[in-house]
């Protein structure tokens, strides 16, 4: 494998991290805690699928990860949960445009199809991963559904303009866009040309959600619940975090960049929104260095 087929490799292998958490915890017996995304286990490795029928599985899966990294399960649990809130009200605030940038295997735009009925997505990733992506969908629902278009791109190379080119982005309409898992593996310029986009291509009103990591957290000079065994995970896969934003400047960051600030949560609010259980205890504690934001555009 050479340098760029081992990033492809290794970006797969997070977004497929990714899914593998939510196929778990789909199965969780709480349904307070059980995450929504019924399909993330269509993507994964057949040999790791868990077994329905094997809820202790469910929660070893959760204890190791637990070891491995520190609040890495229960912040892709809740965040699962935080951005279905968030896109299932922009449909029903009257948003018919949704574009998913860095889908990887993001099954939002399948498992919504009946509440949102004339709702295009888009969905952009790198292009091996969409590659796998289409060919799993198509497997699982027999065909790729009419309302998602697939475009490859690589935002740290190519211009998002080329969005435009797909053939049904439109810019004139208020758009919901979702940026879930990605803004620590880019670069500053890659970040910056995504809003950039956003911005310039899309009407005031349009919202972006996405997480991000502070910038103390990306240069070590921070101390996070999960932190260290995070950066060193990153680090010993090869694909060490990339970009952060200056602790506690989210708001004049996104002032910089055409955005306001619509809300913000980190550790504290995931587990109070999503993560207690039935009998009313926290199921785990979310990784302290997560923060994830909603922004309109200006
Ligand atoms: C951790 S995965 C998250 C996937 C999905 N959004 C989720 O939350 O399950 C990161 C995603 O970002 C995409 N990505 C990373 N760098 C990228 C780049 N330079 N251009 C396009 N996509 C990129 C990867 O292909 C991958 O799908």
């Amino acid at each position: 494998m050479n340098s760029y087929e081992q990033s492809i490799q290794r970006l797969k292998n997070s977004a497929l991290g990714a899914a593998t958490v939510r196929a778990f915890a789909a199965l969780d017996p709480d349904e307070k805690i059980r995450n929504p995304d019924s399909l993330a286990r269509e993507f994964i490795d057949p040999n790791f699928r868990p077994d329905p029928d094997d809820p202790e599985k469910v929660a070893a899966f959760r204890q190791q990860l637990e070891q491995m990294l520190p609040g890495a399960y229960h912040f892709q649990n809740s965040r699962t949960k935080h951005i279905d809130a968030l896109m299932k009200k922009a449909i029903a605030d009257g948003f018919r445009q949704i574009v998913i940038l860095g889908a990887g295997f993001d099954s939002r735009a399948y498992r919504f199809a009946s509440l949102a009925a004339g709702v295009r997505f888009i969905e952009v990733d790198l292009p091996p991963l969409q590659m796998d992506k289409k060919a799993t969908v198509a497997a699982a629902l027999g065909k790729l559904p009419a309302n998602v278009s697939y475009v490859p791109l690589d935002f740290n190379s190519q211009p998002l303009e080329d969005i435009l080119k797909a053939a049904d982005y439109d810019a004139q309409q208020q758009t919901f866009f979702n940026w879930e898992g990605v803004s620590y593996y880019l670069n500053a310029g890659g970040v910056d040309a995504t809003l950039d986009f956003v911005a310039r291509h899309s009407p005031a009103g349009s919202r972006i959600v996405f997480d991000y990591m502070p910038q103390s957290m990306v240069d070590g000079s921070g101390e996070f619940y999960g932190g260290a065994e995070s950066r060193r995970h990153m680090a010993g896969m090869g694909e060490p975090l990339t970009f952060g934003i200056p602790d506690g400047e989210i708001g004049n960051f996104l002032a910089a960049r055409g955005f306001e600030l619509q809300s913000s949560v980190g550790p504290a609010e995931l587990e109070q929104a999503y993560l207690l259980q039935s009998d009313g205890q926290l199921q785990g504690r979310v990784s302290g260095y997560v923060r994830m934001v909603e922004a309109r555009v200006v």
